[in-house]
């Protein structure tokens, strides 16, 4: 019988014979019957008692539950996001491939794009999300590999378009789906070939996981393993099962935070030191419709712009107390980061100005701290502006 998705974030991943609490495996490494059976395992897709970097049941547990989750065959875990990004990258892309991706994207990704893959060869082309048919305007035709999508983006919250970008057929169609969770939308439902995490964020849930994850189907999943598994960026069985334990409050850890978000967009949409507010659950955001359409939940991500630059943001993040400035996001704490100075810091004026990345621009995880309580510190530290 289908169960609602509150109910799935708790049973997702088990069998029937587990125990409640998954074991950690804390183990790289397992003795084999002889050399055979050691041969079998060595040559074996993901062999379960093999050798830590193939697989660890913990972490497959972890895997498995987010399958559920998408909607998909398979997934696999990597040690981080960026594990994750770059093994996606590097397993579907040779010297002289194309990639197409979003021009608003993560300042890591973006990083990788620009450094790594251009030294190998594999040229970006860089296009706007909410143009329709810009996606696959974009592609060329026997060198597009992959279509590369972040929605809703970090920092700026614009939306992409799941239906139409999933409707393009032949490069794989990836969307990291970090900021919105598997809880908020299913990027796989749209045709989606891959979706990604940083379940370092929302799904880990409490600044205690560095975990990445792709889901999507088995073929591709197990390229994606054949490559992984040389590349390394293993996930930790202990990060695996803090990820499991975050997957289990998810549904309630979200509707909070995108309750709470929301009601904080709304404020500071109306004080006077703030110039803009980006939220994809508020009616101003320019994809308001798509974003209602698409996401179930707004969100832990509030963006905004104050005035008065670089002082102003340095003068109210001293007074801050309770909201803590860091640049992660998605966990139980409060948390305010400057994207140009921090998550974004160093990339080409240029693309800085394209993605909106602005010297006034703040990024606000919302946490599990009553809202009035954010609301009183937030209007606060703006209040001499
Ligand atoms: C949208 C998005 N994708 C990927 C990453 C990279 O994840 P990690 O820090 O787990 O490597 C981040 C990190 O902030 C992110 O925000």
């Amino acid at each position: 019988m289908a169960h609602n998705p509150d109910t799935n974030a708790v049973t997702a991943g088990r069998d029937g014979s587990q125990p409640l609490a998954t074991p950690l495996w804390a183990t790289t490494v397992w003795s084999s019957e002889g050399l055979d059976d050691t041969a079998s395992r060595a040559s074996s897709l993901r062999a379960p008692n093999y050798y830590g970097r193939h697989a660890n049941p913990t972490v497959s547990q972890f895997e498995n539950a987010i399958a559920d989750l998408e909607g998909a065959e398979s997934a696999m875990a990597f040690g981080s996001g960026m594990g994750a990004i770059a093994s996606i990258v590097l397993a579907f892309c040779n010297s002289g491939s194309h990639i197409v991706a979003q021009n608003t994207l993560y300042g890591g990704t973006l990083a990788f794009l620009e450094g790594p893959c251009r030294r190998l060869g594999i040229d970006v082309t860089y296009v706007d999300p909410s143009v329709p048919g810009a996606f696959s305007a974009a592609i060329q035709l026997g060198r597009t590999m992959l279509i590369l999508a972040e929605t809703p983006s970090n920092p700026r919250l614009s939306i992409c378009n799941l239906t139409e970008l999933g409707a393009i057929k032949g490069p794989f169609t990836v969307v990291d789906s970090t900021l919105a969770t598997p809880l908020s939308q299913r990027p796989l439902d749209h045709g989606i070939n891959l979706v990604m995490h940083s379940a370092t964020k929302g799904i880990g849930g409490h600044n205690d996981a560095m975990l990445g994850v792709v889901a999507g189907e088995k073929d591709l999943i197990d390229a994606l393993w054949a490559y992984g598994v040389l590349h390394g960026a293993t996930a930790s069985p202990y990060d695996a099962l803090n990820g499991l334990r975050g997957i289990r409050t998810l549904p309630v850890r979200l509707r909070q935070q995108s309750s709470s978000a929301l009601k904080i967009a709304n404020v500071l949409q109306e004080h006077p030191a703030v110039s803009s507010v980006m939220y994809p659950h508020l009616a101003s955001h320019p994809q308001y419709a798509l974003a209602k359409e698409q996401m179930g939940n707004g969100g832990s991500l509030v963006s905004f712009e104050i005035h008065g630059g670089l002082d102003a943001i340095r003068e109210m993040f001293n007074k801050l107390k309770l909201v803590h400035a860091a640049t992660s996001f998605g966990g139980a704490e409060t948390l305010i980061c400057h994207p140009l100075t921090s998550t974004h810091v160093g990339l080409p004026a240029e693309m800085l100005a394209t993605m909106g990345v602005t010297m006034g621009l703040i990024r606000l995880s919302v946490g599990l701290e009553h809202p009035d309580d954010i609301i009183a510190e937030l209007t606060t530290a703006l209040s001499h502006h």
